[in-house]
């Protein structure tokens, strides 16, 4: 099957969530096509790591649907949504301070192979072995493998973060600002490892850093105040007048997309 053929790899339709009287996420439809590099972006507050929440179960939607490669997970558990396929990393980073490097990545490989099942579990401890292994070379992280990972540079915590999502083997990968806080040499790794990690698995990434955004995304996808504003190629959201609108205001980003549109 071609990719066109194939269901989008996400499918949101009419999504809403209310916090009290704000309305976070409102009314949103989408689809992203399989095989894609898709950015969110949009000002602070636009909505858009609570749309991550919605679609990964971490937070109930109010009303709307989410289809995951044509099957629906609306308000399924957060876990369960996990063993379909999605990962995500966190805006605020999370991995376990006291653990080592490898087993932050061995708690997440584990988990996606049922370590509860007693039949499984000698199949199952060499299989997690070798994706720790795996992830640890995918992510150039082997020589840090039995370092704490509390005591790793800001840009290594990050990489651990990623591998701990990709260690649960998902289809699809939901990065919420992976590089915000980075140095540019750990910017231009991460951006490195995003590319080639896309060649295998779907990702949508949430990210400020507009430069990044239009050197990386097959798709934009443009929120504001809880709702979608524009989608299209980085060409066409550069060229979207009510994009730069909603970006008045961040001189830095507002010269970025003038270049993009003359490139
Ligand atoms: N748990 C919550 N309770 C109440 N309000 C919330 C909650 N989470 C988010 N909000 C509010 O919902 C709106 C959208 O927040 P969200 O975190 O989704 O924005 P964002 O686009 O990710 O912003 P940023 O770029 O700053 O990360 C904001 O006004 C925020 O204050
Ligand atoms: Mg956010």
């Amino acid at each position: 099957m071609n990719e066109a053929a194939k269901p989008p790899i996400l499918r949101i339709d009419g999504l809403t969530k209310h916090f009290g009287g704000l309305t976070a996420v409102d009314g949103v439809t989408l689809e992203f096509a399989p095989g894609r590099l898709h950015a969110v972006i949009g000002p602070n507050g636009a909505g858009k790591t609570t749309l991550f929440n919605l679609i990964s179960g971490f937070l109930p939607s109010d009303e709307g649907r989410v289809f995951f490669a044509g099957q629906e997970i609306t308000r399924l558990a957060p876990h369960k949504i996990s063993r379909l396929g999605i990962s995500r990393t966190l805006q605020v980073k999370s991995v376990f301070n006291q653990l080592s490097v490898a087993d932050n990545l061995w708690i997440t490989a584990q988990a996606k192979r049922g370590v509860w099942n007693p039949f499984r579990r000698t199949a199952s401890y060499r299989e997690s072995c070798e994706k720790v292994e795996r992830v640890l070379e995918q992510l150039d992280l082997t020589a840090l493998a039995d370092r704490q990972a509390g005591t790793l540079s800001h840009g290594d915590i990050a990489l651990l973060e990623i591998g701990m999502a990709i260690a649960a083997e998902p289809k699809l990968l939901l990065l919420d600002e992976p590089i915000c806080g980075m140095s540019p040499a750990e910017t231009a790794r991460t951006v490195t490892k995003i590319r080639e990690l896309a060649q295998t698995i779907d990702i949508v990434l949430i990210e400020h850093d507009m430069e990044v955004v239009f050197e990386i995304a097959d798709d934009i996808t443009v929120m504001a105040q809880g709702a979608i504003l524009a989608c299209g190629s980085p060409k066409e959201i550069a060229a979207d007048e009510r994009v730069r609108e909603a970006y008045l205001g961040r001189p830095e980003d507002e010269d970025y997309v003038e270049e993009a549109v003359r490139a």
